[in-house]
């Protein structure tokens, strides 16, 4: 297990996806640029993107010059974006998955993500539109078993090889597994880490054959500052550093290697070069089952999630909200 090759999970027939992704959440374009030449040289071939990122346009731009020069196929990439809350209806799945492929210069993508179970009301291009009274103007008619065939028929139509969802809850889950009749989903995207490590959540899609795949796998220690709060930093939990000094590794590799050795993807973010090369290394070692039992006691249960969009005002007003 531990040759140092990346692993893959099973998405769906044919559809394998590299175990450590790239996250690109919250850089600037060109910060971004950088650090996904960097990514794609150290050897990252699953990047996660998503329409609100606003940045599908400096992903496609370096995305083009490796596949035009010819230092990587198409094929050899896994790109994974998302639909965005403005979109969430079936005639938005069309709108805004055409408007990403655009923007990142492909003519399907591997991944196609619902972004988040609630919606807002379209208004112009702005991803965040506001009621008079200063709170997102949500769209409570959000229908997930309508979205979903809009979903099903981007693979039809060959523009996604395969479909999710993302910050759904397991009834939720439920509901569409139960509703799909031509493709079930085939990833969940959630906050998973040490102290939120999703343990019920985790079974429930296995159980399901739903891969699951970690957002903020290093606690998203940029975010405290939209969130306007500390956030806990999992990076220095002793338990971590310990087993760290034991591997001669960091304690962003044992982060990462104790997810993935749960069987789930993680899509570190990072646009220092140093770092973008120490987070894909994690396939040359191997945690004990000792190792792994001391960092799943480090869970902190609902009491460890960082990120559930009540930033957002107005949003957990909203019937789909799932946290
Ligand atoms: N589906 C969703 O709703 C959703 C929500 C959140 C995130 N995501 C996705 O998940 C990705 C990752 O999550 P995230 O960006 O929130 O957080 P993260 O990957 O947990 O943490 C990123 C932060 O950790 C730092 N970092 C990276 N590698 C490090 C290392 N080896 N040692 C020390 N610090 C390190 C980064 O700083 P430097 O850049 O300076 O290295 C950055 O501040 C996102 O970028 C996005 O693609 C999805």
């Amino acid at each position: 297990m531990a040759d140092g090759k990346q692993i893959c999970l099973d998405l769906t027939e044919g559809v394998k996806i590299p175990a450590l992704g790239f996250g690109t959440w919250q850089s600037s374009d060109e910060e971004l640029e950088k650090a996904i030449d960097c990514a794609l040289k150290a050897g990252y071939r699953h990047i996660d993107t998503a329409y609100a990122y606003e940045n599908e346009k400096a992903l496609g731009r370096v995305l083009k010059k490796w596949i035009d020069s010819g230092k990587i196929k198409r094929e050899d990439l896994f790109i994974v974006t998302k639909l965005p809350e403005i979109g969430n209806r079936p005639s938005g799945v069309v709108k805004y998955l055409q408007r990403s492929l655009d923007y990142l210069q492909l003519s399907y993508v591997d991944l196609y993500l619902v972004h988040t179970p609630f919606g807002y009301y379209e208004r112009g291009e702005d991803l965040h539109p506001m009621t008079e009274e200063g709170v997102i103007d949500i769209d409570v008619s959000t229908d997930h078993n309508a979205i979903w065939k809009a979903m099903e028929d981007q693979v039809l139509a060959g523009k996604a090889r395969s479909i999710g969802i993302s910050n759904f809850n397991e009834k939720q889950i439920e509901r569409i597994w139960n509703s799909a009749e031509r493709i079930k989903p085939s990833m969940l995207q959630v906050e998973l880490h040490l102290y939120f490590q999703q343990k019920d959540l985790v079974n429930f899609c296995h159980a399901k054959n739903i891969k699951v795949c970690a957002y903020s796998p290093l606690g998203s220690r940029g975010s405290s500052q939209l969130l306007g709060k500390e956030l806990p930093d999992v990076l220095n939990n002793e338990v971590v550093k310990e087993i760290a000094e034991k591997h001669g590794k960091t304690p962003a590799q044992i982060l990462l290697r104790h997810i993935i050795q749960r069987g789930v993807a993680a899509i570190p973010k990072s646009t220092n070069p140093q770092r973008i090369l120490q987070n894909i290394q994690v396939f040359d070692f191997e945690l004990s089952s000792e190792d792994m039992n001391k960092l799943n006691d480090q869970d902190q249960g609902k009491a460890g999630r960082i990120l559930d969009f009540s930033f957002f005002k107005g949003v957990p007003d909203h019937p789909e909200y799932p946290f």
